[in-house]
């Protein structure tokens, strides 16, 4: 439809089919939907479901189609409908969470995977995915972590973005794209005590500095839509914070998209204690920017009275339906109501191979290597066997992965059995995977609970460990235990499979862990008892074949870490960008006492960022600097050559950190400013350089101008976090 248009129909709407553009309405309202949040009597009327704009989480090409055709027909100006859902990591096809997609360092093969998860849901009728979710994250206590991608700024950035190309390409009228509304906005990820939905304090510094450059770089990648998060920042919560949404959002970071608050979360206003009622948290999001109210009552039982009281004026209302009807305008849903919404269009794009392929290729890039004492793997094949929960569990998805069905997925299991080399390995259970007494409280329906005679299971497992030459051992957390309200206070992994772990290691010392978790966890069981670690987050459809092929060697690891695996519990929250202190702490837990450190664990995380090995082994030579000082208008190469020092060919991820030695504000001890994989072959050497710029080196200063200040800097140039490979420049005027 033209602007002209659009226009006309605006001004044409009446006030009730305006604010019905406001609203949207819960799934399960039609009978068909996914509940992903609190259900419960949510006080619409017939009304609203008359002049909704919008529904979320119902899916079917059929469906969608019925019933945006009936929706239409009744609307006084057949407007339609927007179907959105979370599409967070795959629709049918699912791919690895979040954070296991960060730790491949590869923004290309991430948007390709939003791609695909794209091309599937639009053929299924969706219009918009709540993704990407691109809150930092130090805090492993917080279960949604594996939504994230992880604790730094620069790689979350460039994921956020690179999902949003996927899902919208550069027309959203394209055949299977997309619109991606980037959430959730703003600093949700930075609970008090890692609990979900609490308390979020940060000053505006860190709050700049850290956790707003991620959203920034998906608004810049052009994402059409933007959640509001449920927290308070700063005693404020987000849905009512003018500040955060208009000032921020809108004005320095110019998005003119389209905000949505969270599930509820208007409703949460009085809960929170800012809104005395329904009708003051209406006034109040609606005047901080919240364009429609998702699944609350709040707008469709109290805009109509307040417009006609004359406190809200009908400019905001009409901004606000603008932005809606002017994204219903670009998908182009006026002329095309269904898009690609195409049942046989479902029937062969939905887990196509090719879409497997992908899925699978991911899925082996996001593998980290984090232990691999006297070259255990990869494995010959007739070697191993198998045991744990996850050796067979086709729970495999991430739990958001809430339209997919476990009986597409690959399990290990699955993929030993059809696997020549490995048809007849032994596999056996050797414990459930949760404790019996702490099974996991469903996110969307009830679990069912695991049986097992556990002597016997565990009797069973050392006879078969007892004997073997190899044992590869299938831990890890549930897939119900991280995503949305999963915040745990230990991260150890379940008492059941430490005990399977202390009893197979008794008998035998040539253990792997294979290990399936949605966030980092306490590991040192494992560090202490496993010569190899493979890390494989929820790896998606594809799992269990990208886990064998591994184990294998068809794929040799490359991930590296997104975040950082804290020595224990008590270490979080954890990130590698932190600031040095007065009192920065190198020695060892008992060689001293005053400094910042602990009387009884390290101050360094067990597995940091950037970290993850190889089949193969590589070295960095030392850094050189094309020129010892930097100016606004200049630039300096830095350069290392990394060479293949192994027998096999691999990709390492080089990656480029800087840190800025004096301030007028404290700066964190590195930062990373850049990454690049290489793939050679063994003996094999190529140099890798970065640019580096003035621009590189801005931050908030202590007059929170973003400037760079002159002085000396190091970069250091290597494959994780804590490499130590550095030359120093000085930036001048
Ligand atoms: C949930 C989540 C949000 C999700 C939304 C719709 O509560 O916080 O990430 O997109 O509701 O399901």
């Amino acid at each position: 439809m033209k602007e002209s248009e659009l226009r006309t129909l605006l001004s044409d709407l009446s006030l009730e089919e305006k604010i019905g553009q406001l609203i949207q309405l819960p799934g399960y309202f039609q009978n068909a939907g996914n509940i992903t949040g609190p259900a419960g009597d949510m006080g619409f009327t017939q009304e609203d479901l008359r002049l909704a704009g919008s529904y979320l989480s119902i899916i079917g090409a059929e469906k969608l189609k019925k019933m945006q055709t009936e929706f239409m027909a009744q609307h006084p100006h057949h407007i339609p409908l927007l179907f959105m859902a979370d599409i967070i990591n795959g629709y049918r096809t699912v791919f690895p969470i979040p954070l296991a997609q960060a730790c491949t360092f590869d923004p290309e093969l991430v948007e390709d995977s939003a791609a695909v998860a794209a091309r599937e849901a639009a053929a299924s009728g969706i219009h918009v995915t709540f993704s990407p979710m691109a809150d930092l994250v130090r805090d492993a206590r917080w279960g949604r972590v594996m939504e994230s991608a992880g604790e730094d700024p620069f790689l979350s950035g460039h994921m956020a973005a690179a999902m949003v190309r996927g899902y919208q390409g550069s027309d959203l009228r394209e055949p299977g794209r997309i619109a991606a509304c980037l959430k959730h906005f703003a600093g949700y990820g930075a609970p008090e005590g890692g609990r979900d939905y609490n308390t979020v304090e940060l000053s505006e510094r860190t709050l700049r500095e850290d956790y707003l450059p991620a959203y920034a770089a998906a608004v810049n990648a052009g994402c059409e839509l933007v959640m509001t998060s449920f927290n308070t920042l700063n005693r404020i919560p987000s849905a009512a914070n003018t500040w955060l949404l208009r000032e921020i959002l809108r004005r320095e970071m110019g998005f003119e998209g389209m905000i949505i608050s969270d599930w509820n979360a208007l409703e949460e206003l009085l809960a929170h204690g800012i809104a005395a009622d329904p009708s003051e948290a209406a006034f109040l999001a609606l005047r901080a920017g919240v364009d429609m109210d998702m699944v609350s009552p709040i707008y469709a039982c109290n805009l109509k009275a307040l417009v006609e009281n004359g406190k809200v004026p009908m400019k905001w209302i009409d901004e606000s339906v603008w932005r809606i009807l002017s994204l219903k305008n670009r998908l182009g849903l006026f002329e095309h109501p269904f898009k690609d919404a195409d049942e046989t269009a479902e029937k062969t794009v939905l887990l196509s191979d090719e879409n497997r392929l992908r899925a699978r290729k991911c899925a082996e890039q996001s593998f980290v290597l984090l232990r691999n004492e006297d070259a255990l793997l990869p494995l010959s094949g007739t070697d191993a066997v198998f045991i744990g929960p996850y050796a067979e569990s086709p729970l495999l998805n991430g739990v958001w992965s809430i339209f997919a069905d476990d009986s597409d997925t690959v399990s290990l299991g699955s993929a030993l059995r059809r696997c020549p080399q490995t048809r007849e390995v032994p596999i056996a259970r050797g414990c459930t995977m949760c404790d019996p007494e702490q099974p996991p409280i469903g996110f969307q329906h009830p679990l069912p609970l695991e049986t097992l005679d556990a002597e016997t299971a565990l009797e069973e497992a050392v006879r078969l460990a007892k004997n073997a030459e190899k044992v590869v051992l299938c831990l890890g957390e549930h897939r119900e235990c991280s995503g949305e309200a999963a915040s745990r206070g230990d991260l150890s992994l379940p008492r059941c499979q430490l005990r399977l772990l202390d009893a197979v290691a008794a008998v035998n010392s040539n253990l792997i862990v294979v290990l399936f978790t949605g966030r980092p966890l306490d590991l040192r069981p494992l560090a202490e008892k496993a010569k190899s670690i493979l890390l494989c987050w929820l790896p998606g459809t594809e799992g269990g074949e990208a886990v064998l092929n591994t184990l294998l060697g068809a794929n040799n690891p490359s991930g590296k870490l997104s975040m950082s695996f804290p020595y224990c519990t008590g270490q979080v929250p954890v990130h590698y960008n932190h600031l040095n202190t007065g009192r920065p702490w190198k020695g060892g837990i008992r060689e001293g006492r005053f400094g910042s450190k602990y009387q009884d664990i390290p101050n360094a995380p067990l597995y940091p960022f950037g970290y993850g090995l190889s089949y193969t082994t590589f070295t960095c030579s030392p850094v050189t600097l094309s020129a010892a000082h930097l100016t606004r208008s200049s630039t300096i190469r830095a350069a290392v050559t990394l060479t293949n020092t192994g027998t096999r060919t691999g990709t390492e991820t080089v990656q480029l950190y800087i840190r800025d030695l004096s301030g007028s504000v404290a700066r964190p001890v590195r930062e990373l400013k850049g990454f690049t994989r290489v793939s050679l072959a063994p003996g094999e050497s190529q140099e890798v350089a970065f640019t580096i710029t003035e621009e590189m080196l801005r931050f908030y200063r202590l007059s929170m101008e973003y400037a760079s200040e002159c002085g000396d800097f190091d970069v250091f140039i290597g494959c994780d976090s804590r490499t130590d490979n550095g030359a120093r420049f000085t930036l001048t005027e």
